[in-house]
């Protein structure tokens, strides 16, 4: 039986690859800044439609620049229900995460709980663009503002996604990506910081580089997040087909929403008539007492059916034993991390596929 799993890598067509690579191995030159790593930044600026953009050999690594560039230090607000890369790289910096609740509807950090969570140590506040879903970003700023702190996005999810017609990754002080082989678009593994002046470019250019000003002066720290020249070819073949990709994605969540959008006891992902997104992933929520399954049940019954399933973000980053000094009540963040589950999602699911998935949720109804 053949696996269905809940997402695959976009691999731009081998022989569009096979120039660069050819152009590399003539040139010798594999890294450090090389001509394919300022393409790739140079054609992310264009299709991100932002002004300047650091690439990074991992989404992680950018977060933990990011927070060491702007200095932050004591403690950062952040959301439970990621990745714990977003938290793991506060940890990293020796800076205490304090974990706030997400909105019921977006999954995101709720503007309306930041504020009394901040102290005179707050240096920052860092939210998930969750699942490609933008945060309120507006009135996070408010408060950013108010409090005279920096934002910092993890937009890891958030590759193309736009906000009345504007692309998302210009909120805040610096957004980052992570390009890992799971997200919609890849280096393989990457990722990139995206800001606002030449002046911040140049910092986590050197950040990613030791903190090399030059071939003799180094005045800043910094370690090596540098991403390659064969990634950087990679990332420059597959932006040709990630419009392809986003569209075969766009047709499986529509597939879904009217196979599953009357059916008691999930809810879908809504999405917003303003919202450009790249359907990164699809989550569903399992209410039990209606759906008549628990969300476990089901995420089993479509494993023990060879379909890969993943329950993001399950459990809470603040469930993690290493977390437990921090931990504080996030009910709703509690509530959607045990009830959710991200169904396949990617540009290579067939009807077949699709139907099998449904047949085996729709079976699953109140039995
Ligand atoms: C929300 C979030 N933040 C950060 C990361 C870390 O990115 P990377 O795997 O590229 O280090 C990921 C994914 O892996 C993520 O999902």
């Amino acid at each position: 039986m053949n696996t269905i799993t809940v997402t695959s890598p976009l691999f731009p067509p081998l022989e569009t690859l096979e120039p660069y690579l050819k152009d590399i191995w003539d040139k010798k030159w594999l890294t450090n800044n090389g001509h394919y790593h300022q393409c790739l930044e140079n054609a992310l600026c264009e299709y991100l439609n932002v002004p300047y953009i650091s690439l990074y050999s991992n989404g992680t690594l950018a977060l933990i620049a990011a927070i060491n560039v702007l200095e932050l230090k004591g403690e950062v607000i952040t959301t439970p229900y990621s990745f714990v890369a977003t938290s793991h790289a506060l940890l990293h910096s020796n800076i205490t995460p304090v974990f706030v609740d997400i909105e019921p509807n977006t999954y995101n950090i709720d503007p309306s709980k930041i504020e009394a969570a901040i102290t005179k140590k707050t240096s920052a506040i860092l939210p998930v663009h969750v699942y490609g879903r933008p945060c309120n970003h507006k009135e996070i700023q408010k408060i950013a503002d108010k409090y005279n702190i920096p934002v910092i996005y993890d937009a890891a999810h958030a590759f193309a996604v736009k906000e009345n017609n504007q692309s998302i990754l210009n909120e805040g002080k610096l957004s980052i990506l992570s390009f890992h082989a799971t997200k919609t678009y890849s280096t393989i593994e990457g990722g990139a910081i995206i800001c606002h002046t030449k002046e911040m470019k140049e910092k986590l250019d050197r950040y990613k580089n030791f903190g090399y000003t030059n071939e003799t002066e180094i005045n800043e720290l910094g370690f090596n997040a540098k991403l390659n020249e064969v990634q950087a070819a990679f990332g420059l073949a597959t932006l040709n087909y990630i419009d392809e990709a986003i569209d075969k994605r766009k047709e499986v969540s529509d597939f879904y929403y009217t196979h599953l959008n009357n059916i008691s006891g999930i809810t879908l992902p809504n999405i917003p008539e303003n919202l450009i997104w790249n359907y990164s992933y699809y989550p569903i929520i399992i209410d039990q007492n209606v759906y008549g399954k628990s969300r476990d049940e089901l995420y089993l019954k479509l494993k023990e059916n060879n379909i890969i399933s993943r329950r993001y973000f399950y459990p809470l980053i603040t469930d993690f034993n290493i977390y437990s000094q921090y931990k504080v009540e996030t009910p709703i963040a509690k509530k959607i991390s045990e009830s959710v589950i991200c169904l396949p999602i990617h540009h290579l699911l067939s009807d077949n596929d699709l139907n099998k998935i449904i047949s085996i949720i729709k079976n699953n109804e109140n039995k």
